[in-house]
């Protein structure tokens, strides 16, 4: 018998030390730069990645801030979202999507998502529109976008502003668009795990308008337009210089590191395709998916949770994103939802089934994963 066959390599969710081999010298050369400079907030660096980031995705502004979450409520802040208003967003998400909207103190609405893709469902986000809803908040999640141009035209109707979270979906396109193009802001998370990752957290909010990027500019320093002039408050939400710098840095290899993703997918969907109890999440066309995520349905009869705790076994970092939809968290609790209410969010997160897809997996590791994925789920069965 093989070594592997005895004891099986991990198979991790993300790879950093790999991606820092890879990036080479250059990780620790600029990481020494910033540490042994006189700055360590904002400055040049931070300038150049949000000047970077901001043309790679095709929108006019960058401005780099301390996370996704904070990117997501200082949009909303400069678009004046506050008490009495509500904000349309989608149940099937990481609960910064909807919690943040709360924190800001409006109220988050939520409407279903389709059942193939786990995005929003533009027409059941027509359906849900009140005179109340004062922002439209669509997750591009797993890294594909949701429709952008029909959520623009949705948020046009109403007159009211669309933000994308685009924390999953750097360098994804649909329609010809990348996220930052259309909306009137987009907020991106840069965690460690995310397809653009910093050493720590940070996050960035796009925008295609001057007077918008200048008052995101102010609310991430305490509404400061000059030093100790205060025009309004704001908060602490500055990104770091060692960020910035190794973002742009990343940025450089993005484009490679998605397409490792997109090819390891493309693997994936075709040794799923003859095995009727795993469906593989659907890419709509004219779609450029990031693969933040590689994501199966498993259904029939067979237990997803089965097949989850074999593949640890395995030692095949699996994952549930998401376990629980956002309002049945017992912090939705006032939101005004109950279970029952949205039954496409509620079956998917007891199917979805997140594998491995980081570009530093090789054939041996992809290889294992689909094997050990088939026979689970041909294997274990709910009694
Ligand atoms: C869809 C979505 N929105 C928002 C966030 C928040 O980003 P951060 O963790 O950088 O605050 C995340 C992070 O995972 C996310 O996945």
């Amino acid at each position: 018998m093989s070594p592997t066959a005895i004891d099986p390599q991990p198979v991790p969710p993300v790879d950093l030390t790999a991606e820092r081999a890879e990036l080479g010298e250059a990780f620790f050369e600029i990481s020494r730069e910033v540490l042994g400079s006189n700055g360590y907030v904002l400055g040049p660096h931070v300038t150049k990645f949000e000047e970077d980031f901001a043309a790679y995705q095709r929108a006019k502004h960058g401005v780099g801030v301390g996370s996704g979450t904070d990117a997501l409520i200082l949009a909303l802040k400069a678009f004046d979202i506050g008490p009495g208003d509500k904000v349309l967003t989608s149940p099937f998400t990481f609960f910064a999507s909807a919690g943040t909207i709360a924190w800001v103190g409006a109220t988050p609405q939520l409407c279903d998502v389709e059942a193939d893709t786990g995005l929003m469902d533009l027409r059941k986000a027509r359906a849900a529109m009140t005179p109340e809803t004062k922002c439209l908040l669509p997750v591009h999640i797993y890294g594909q976008l949701a429709d952008v141009r029909g959520f623009r035209a949705l948020a046009d109707e109403h007159g009211i502003p669309l933000l994308e979270d685009a924390a999953q979906a750097h360098g994804a396109e649909r329609d010809g668009l990348r996220a930052g193009e259309l909306g009137d802001a987009a907020a991106f998370s840069f965690y460690p795990t995310k397809n653009l990752g910093a050493a720590g957290e940070g996050g960035a909010i796009l925008c295609n308008s001057d007077d918008l990027n200048g008052r995101l500019l102010r609310l991430r320093d305490h509404g400061s337009s000059a030093k100790y002039v205060h025009t309004e408050v704001g908060t602490n939400s500055r990104l770091q210089s060692l960020q910035g710098a190794l973002l742009s840095l990343k940025l450089k290899k993005l484009d490679e590191w998605n397409g490792r993703r997109r090819a390891t997918a493309a693997k994936y969907d075709a040794a799923f395709a003859a095995c009727d109890a795993v469906t593989p999440l659907a890419v709509r066309p004219n779609s450029t998916h990031a693969y933040h995520q590689y994501v199966i349905r498993i259904h029939g009869d067979v237990s997803r949770d089965l097949v989850l705790e074999g593949l640890h076994k395995a030692k095949i970092s699996a994952a549930l994103h998401y376990p629980r939809p956002v309002h049945v968290q017992e912090a939705a609790a006032t939101w005004g939802y109950k279970l029952g209410d949205f039954p496409v969010a509620e079956q998917l997160c007891d199917e979805v089934l997140c594998l491995p897809v980081h570009p530093f997996l090789c054939e041996e590791q992809i290889q294992r994963v689909i094997q050990e994925v088939i026979q689970q789920a041909q294997g274990p069965r709910e009694v």
